[in-house]
């Protein structure tokens, strides 16, 4: 890796993050400077040929793909990544919810921190011999009749009872990741499921408790989480992004694919009553061929029967969890394909929420190129481990899945067992 001059000290608090995404991977660092200062110091991204709907297909171009991304990044910030926090997405996720039960047995039946650890450990489902357990986020527990409780410690009875939201990965996909990884020598211990990062940043605390959904809509899956009374009842994920609407106006209009992607990110819009019926694009030559002009109106009427179906399977998803109704946030959508204009009128007429279109905020430096709905997965990874790291302020802390110190508590569960 390269390393331009600088001096680590003032380094001492940077996180990195890299997004394996299916159509590029992202690359921040950031720097935490206060509590509510996180300042992107470094962004570099790179095409990844080598990933396909979140998962690695090929290593040795999803090698190449991460350096290029992690030097680029390192130009910018002017420093050398040591270790970096990873995304992990694809067919190889499974989520569930789990309840489990312990008797609290010391002499004053209070609950210590050691009955949280017991009650969490004990939520270890059955597990095949290729899934491992990537995380458990609890959502809430219970002492004896009393629900609903977000931290129980100090409490006193004789029965604790966790509920969590387990999510595992296939343990083939987790090992060609840390091949890529240890092939560049860069660690990546820190592994992060990419709908719980896309929420991170960009939902608030006050969203969580209120009961919402964020979709991140990307190039080859769309992920999906849920969040019910501050904590997680649903993770999930289509896969389908982005990259089937490109491959439809590859197919519709005649054009290569690279050709239709970029018509899509100029022209595309999802409601054909907004669109000029006289308005025209321009296809350009290829192999020969003249240029084309075409009615912008076409290209509409291919995009948005995709967008319809990508949000229609969403809808199903949220409806079997049958929490839907609990939804009082409504949906936040992010990730590169909710910049299609008009996405949001589509998914509040399919869901019946309100549905409003997010991207990383509350941040500073280089901000602007982190912009966007596409870095919601990286950004929300960085949020969370300045947050877990205990860079945040106590009260946005507490406010998180569980209580902050149920977090780390599970945190460090979780990194024992990957
Ligand atoms: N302005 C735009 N209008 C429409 N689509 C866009 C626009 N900008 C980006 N996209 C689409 O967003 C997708 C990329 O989004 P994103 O970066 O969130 O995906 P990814 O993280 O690489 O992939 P995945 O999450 O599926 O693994 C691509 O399909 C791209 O064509
Ligand atoms: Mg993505």
């Amino acid at each position: 890796m390269q390393f331009i001059s600088e001096s680590m000290e003032e380094y001492e608090k940077s996180i990195t993050a890299i997004d394996l995404g299916s159509s590029q991977i992202k690359v921040v660092i950031a720097r935490i400077n206060n509590p509510d200062d996180i300042e992107i110091i470094g962004v570099g991204t790179a095409p990844s040929p080598g990933i396909k709907s979140g998962a690695i297909i090929n290593i040795d171009a999803t090698i190449r793909s991460i350096h290029e991304a992690i030097n680029l990044a390192e130009l910018t910030a002017g420093m050398e990544v040591k270790d970096i926090i990873v995304n992990v997405s694809g067919k190889s996720i499974y989520s569930k919810n789990f309840k489990s039960v312990v008797a609290i047995t010391n002499k004053e039946r209070i609950v210590y921190d050691e009955d949280i650890q017991r009650v969490i450990d004990a939520a270890e489902p059955r597990l095949s011999s290729n899934e491992k357990i990537l995380h458990i986020f609890p959502k809430d527990f219970s002492v004896d009749d009393q629900t609903n409780i977000k931290d129980p410690t100090g409490m006193t009875g004789v029965r604790l009872q966790a509920d969590v939201h387990i999510v595992t990965t296939g343990i083939t996909s987790l090992t060609n990741l840390e091949k890529c990884f240890e092939t560049i020598g860069i660690p990546a211990d820190k592994k992060i499921i990419s709908s719980f990062a896309s929420a991170e940043a960009v939902l608030t605390s006050g969203e969580k408790d209120f009961g919402v959904a964020v979709v991140d809509i990307g190039d080859g899956i769309t992920d999906i989480i849920m969040y019910e009374e501050g904590g997680i009842c649903y993770s999930g994920y289509i896969p389908l992004g982005g990259k089937s609407i490109s491959q439809d106006i590859s197919t519709g209009l005649k054009t290569p694919l690279p050709i239709a992607e970029e018509i899509k990110k100029k022209f595309g819009h999802c409601l054909i009553d907004e669109i000029s019926p006289t308005g025209k694009i321009e296809l350009p030559s290829v192999g020969g061929r003249p240029s084309q002009s075409v009615p912008r109106q076409n290209l509409v009427n291919i995009i948005e029967p995709r967008v319809r179906e990508i949000l229609e399977m969403v809808n199903t998803e949220l409806e079997k969890t049958e929490k839907k109704s609990l939804l009082t946030g409504g949906v936040i959508l992010t990730g590169g394909t909710a910049l299609l204009p008009g996405i949001e009128l589509i998914a509040e007429e399919i869901f019946g929420l309100t549905v409003t279109v997010a991207k990383p905020n509350s941040l500073s430096g280089l901000y602007e190129k982190v912009s966007s709905p596409e870095f919601s997965t990286a950004v929300g990874m960085i949020k969370y481990i300045a947050m877990e790291e205990g860079e945040y302020e106590e009260d946005r802390e507490l406010s998180k899945v569980g209580s902050g110190e149920v977090i780390k508590k599970v945190w460090g569960w979780i990194q024992k067992n990957l």
